[in-house]
């Protein structure tokens, strides 16, 4: 791996926990241990109505901030959406798209997901477009071609340029909150055929500089052996980032090897 040009990323997405107060607990716990002292990139994604007050905790920091969602649309009559000049503008550098839970609750497409991935390249954030098969197709043997659908549905008519900063995190919907991670032998099948992909889609320049993240059920325990897999560039930690020991555990793996 180029450390120079994957520096790695960690991110952690609170989903639809903490009401303001315990945000704001939990970001500060988060700074208190946090010492900024490795290679790594860190991010949280707290819920939208926290993230004023989580950057404001969280200045003078290098942790960043993330958006769970956004619309792709930059203003509107668009009740209830936020859109990514918002998110740019309260602070974010990125935006978590097409999450599992995005796309069976709500129901969101690939084409929705594209245009969502498009207008955070324009609002100048960082996507992390979140791919992955359920169950049913890891069962089938569909895990490839669903990835490859996702991806190319996606990253449709994105430039070149764009790919300076997107992010792809693979999280097979059935290790997501489960306590059941991939193997290392299926997440490296997996990150091997999205470098690939993006090698023949795009060109090799382009395939190298983007991060690659594994997502599903990460913990303190198992960080540093997921870090270890070939082109595991980083990690999207849902429950154990709302722990601020666990994931500061997370953060430092490195210390653990
Ligand atoms: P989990 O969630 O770590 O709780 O499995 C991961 C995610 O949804 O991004």
């Amino acid at each position: 791996m180029d450390l120079e040009m994957r520096q790695p990323l960690i991110v952690g997405n609170w989903k639809m926990n903490g009401n303001l107060p315990e945000s704001i607990r939990l970001a500060t716990s988060l700074k208190n241990q946090f010492d900024d002292k490795g290679n790594i990139r860190v991010a949280i994604a707290p819920p939208f109505t926290a993230l004023y007050s989580v950057s404001i905790a969280l200045a003078e920091t290098n942790i960043q901030l993330a958006g769970q969602n956004m619309f792709w649309e930059e203003s509107g009559a668009y009740t209830g959406e936020v859109s990514g000049l918002f998110l740019k503008d309260i602070g974010c550098h990125y935006v978590i798209i097409g999450h599992s839970e995005r796309r069976q609750y709500f129901h969101e497409t690939d084409e929705q997901i594209n245009l969502k991935v498009q207008a955070a390249c324009k609002s100048e954030l960082v996507p992390i477009l979140c791919i992955g098969e359920n169950l049913k197709e890891r069962k089938a043997k569909e895990t490839l071609s669903v990835v490859e659908k996702q991806l190319k549905l996606g990253l449709k008519d994105l430039a070149i340029h764009d790919f300076d900063n997107i992010v792809i995190a693979y999280e097979p919907v059935w290790a997501i909150g489960t306590g059941e991670t991939a193997s290392p032998e299926q997440i490296e099948e997996v990150h091997h055929f999205i470098r690939g992909w993006l090698k023949r889609f795009f060109d090799a320049p382009t395939a190298n500089m983007t991060k690659l993240l594994y997502g599903g059920s990460v913990n303190p325990d198992n960080a540093m052996d997921l870090m270890k897999i070939n082109e595991v560039d980083g990690l999207l930690v849902g429950g154990a980032s709302l722990h601020p020991e666990d994931f500061i555990k997370i953060i430092k793996f490195e210390e653990n090897a």
